[in-house]
């Protein structure tokens, strides 16, 4: 169980509170504050976005993210919940849901909805206003050491994001001590190979056709440089690996 995330903009405090006091965790990350001493079965929930709905404008407009968000990511989520209802899945992250069902032909539905939950809350965090640009620090070395530069990791991830034919997602993961850029198709996981994931990017029409039609490179480039959040991504470095 990858237990790398814990989504930036998801203030589990404040969503413990509108839960109603009761602990709950999504999964996607380490949940103690407040629920060490009995925390109970998590469940699974829309989570709330972690910036404004305009806040990645001009890149991602306050349009694409009331579908892509409002619309497509809450549709996974619902999906999941229901799938789960009243099943021993019930009550579980949807990382759990995600590994349970993976390779059960019966659950690929089930799968491909909490994948996409899963995938989309990661997706959010990976992007922020004023991200892009050159890390620094730890991840910055190993990016070097990886790739050989920033820049051979650049057009390597912008490569993929653009080859991943037809719907799928691109992403930065540490597989041992090496940073890899993997693509991954439709709702698949890099943490069903072992790999823990550090940045996404969604390349579904969903996540770019409003704003950019079928530019996917325009998409890309302007999330690469523009919106992905370093800080996430060195924090998920942080929490799994010593380098
Ligand atoms: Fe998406």
């Amino acid at each position: 169980m990858n237990e790398t995330f814990v989504p930036r903009g998801m203030n589990r405090r404040d969503f413990l509170v509108r839960a109603g006091g009761v602990c709950v965790s999504l999964g996607l990350g380490a949940l103690t504050n407040g629920c060490a001493q009995s925390p109970p079965p998590p469940v699974v929930a829309f989570s709330p976005l972690p910036f404004k709905d305009d806040a990645l404008e001009p890149h991602i407009s306050r349009q694409t993210i009331g579908f892509h968000y409002g619309k497509h990511h809450k549709a996974y989520v619902d999906k999941t919940i229901e799938l789960v209802k009243g099943t021993k899945l019930a009550g579980l992250s949807f990382q759990e849901i995600m590994k349970q069902a993976a390779g059960s032909p019966e659950k690929t539905d089930l799968f491909n909805n909490a994948a996409q939950s899963w995938n989309h809350e990661f997706f959010w965090n990976s992007v922020q206003k004023g991200g892009g640009g050159k890390p620094e620090g730890e991840i910055r070395t190993l990016l070097d050491k990886s790739f050989g530069s920033y820049e051979n990791f650049r057009k390597e991830f912008l490569n993929a994001a653009l080859t991943q034919f037809g719907s799928g997602w691109a992403w930065l993961v540490i597989e041992g001590d090496s940073l890899k850029v993997v693509k991954t198709a439709n709702a698949d996981n890099p943490t069903l190979k072992g790999q823990t994931p550090l940045l996404t990017i969604d390349v579904w029409e969903h996540a770019y056709y409003l704003d950019y039609q079928n530019r996917r490179g325009d998409y890309v480039n302007a999330v690469f440089d523009h919106l992905l959040n370093w800080k996430f991504a060195a924090e998920n470095l942080t929490r799994k690996v010593k380098v």
